[in-house]
């Protein structure tokens, strides 16, 4: 069967580390290169955490390129620190009776995924894969020019890497298939107007890749909260029994707890989102995707309201023409089957 080539650009992250083992094991994608990102975590952190994630899963053919320390315009540490203040204003956690949530000393991360930004599994100190001379966008660049089908890129952390390729190779975006984004919110506010983490941390990169005319397909929180993993998904990974299943079963775990307690007013139990997967999944089957719409999306950068929230003109009132292909929902039985599937398909 013929592969379809993809570039993933990530910043694991737990759900991140999903995409990667769904991409790699599903054997329908040919994964041309890893880039990362600072998101989830410092770009130091989530460049060790994918050569780990990748070396672990026995994908060493995988060049990594390593993306910028800080989104186009802002800065990282400074756009964590804002979320977290935001939470505060919001008054998003903790719940009645619960402790704070509020990071002591990660302020370097996403706080679901803890210090390192992939905690719950200790990988082994030394792993003999090295990241790519290059860096994350000349190497897509690479990858795109070398190609002679269109390449899919698949960003499932904030979008710096994508909007610097695309401003720095306009005449590479002809050799782009699509780019299926995990990222925004059209309708579900998780406590907070639109805002959506990845988009949240660089938007002027997100308004340079929705205004890029490449096709784009957005798996934001409408599905990614609608597509859960269970404790029977991980019950099922973990009987596997090669490494693999051991290591996303550990991350899981710690994904579910934590991803529930830090955002506890969503009253998760036993459950969680395992949002980046399902940007991987669409590529892997179109036909997951039960619900979507062609939309009009553009994103707030002028701090009238909330940087970082995407804007989708769902009654179509703007009379601007649909640039992203929102997805609702998907096929939620199907989807874990292929997350099952693809851990055991790994190392
Ligand atoms: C996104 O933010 C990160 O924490 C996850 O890895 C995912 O890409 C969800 O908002
Ligand atoms: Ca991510």
């Amino acid at each position: 069967m013929r592969k379809i080539p993809v570039i993933i650009d990530c910043d694991p992250g737990h759900d991140d580390m999903m995409a990667l083992v769904l991409a790699y094991g599903s054997k329908a994608l040919d994964i041309r290169a890893v880039t990362t990102v600072a998101g989830n975590n410092t770009l130091d952190n989530t460049t060790r955490n994918a050569l780990n994630v990748l070396h672990y899963i026995g994908a060493d053919e995988v060049p990594v390129g390593r993306g910028t320390k800080n989104p186009i315009v802002r800065d990282h540490q400074e756009r964590i620190a804002q979320l977290y203040a935001m939470r505060r204003k919001w008054k998003m956690t903790p719940a009645a009776g619960e402790k704070e949530q509020e990071p002591k000393k990660q302020v370097t991360g996403a706080s679901a995924h803890g210090v390192s930004g992939l905690d719950g599994f200790t990988f082994p100190e030394e792993n003999p894969k090295r990241e790519a001379s290059m860096g994350a966008v000349e190497l897509m660049a690479k990858v795109l020019r070398e190609s002679e089908e269109k390449v899919t890129i698949i960003p499932t952390g904030p979008l710096t890497n994508i909007g610097l390729l695309v401003r720095a190779f306009p005449d590479l975006l002809c050799k782009i298939e699509r780019i299926s984004m995990m990222g925004g919110t059209s309708e579900f506010v998780l406590n907070r107007p639109f805002m959506e983490f990845n988009t949240l941390l660089d938007p002027e990169a997100t308004k340079i890749v929705f205004e890029s005319g490449v096709p784009i397909i957005m798996f934001g929180y409408d599905v990614t909260y609608r597509v859960l993993y269970d404790t029977e998904t991980i019950r099922r990974i973990e009987a596997i029994g090669n490494d693999t299943g051991r290591m996303v079963t550990a991350l899981l775990k710690y994904f579910m707890a934590s991803h529930n307690s830090s955002l506890s007013h969503l009253n998760l139990k036993d459950v969680a989102p395992i949002h980046d997967a399902c940007a991987v999944a669409g590529v892997i089957d179109p036909t997951l995707v039960t619900e979507s719409k062609m939309l009009h999306v553009d994103i707030e950068t002028a701090g009238t309201y909330f940087d970082g929230a995407t804007v989708c003109d769902y009654t179509g009132c703007l009379k601007l023409p649909a640039n992203v292909e929102v997805v609702y929902n998907m096929d939620t039985p199907r989807f874990l089957d292929l997350l099952v599937k693809a851990s055991e398909n790994c190392k």
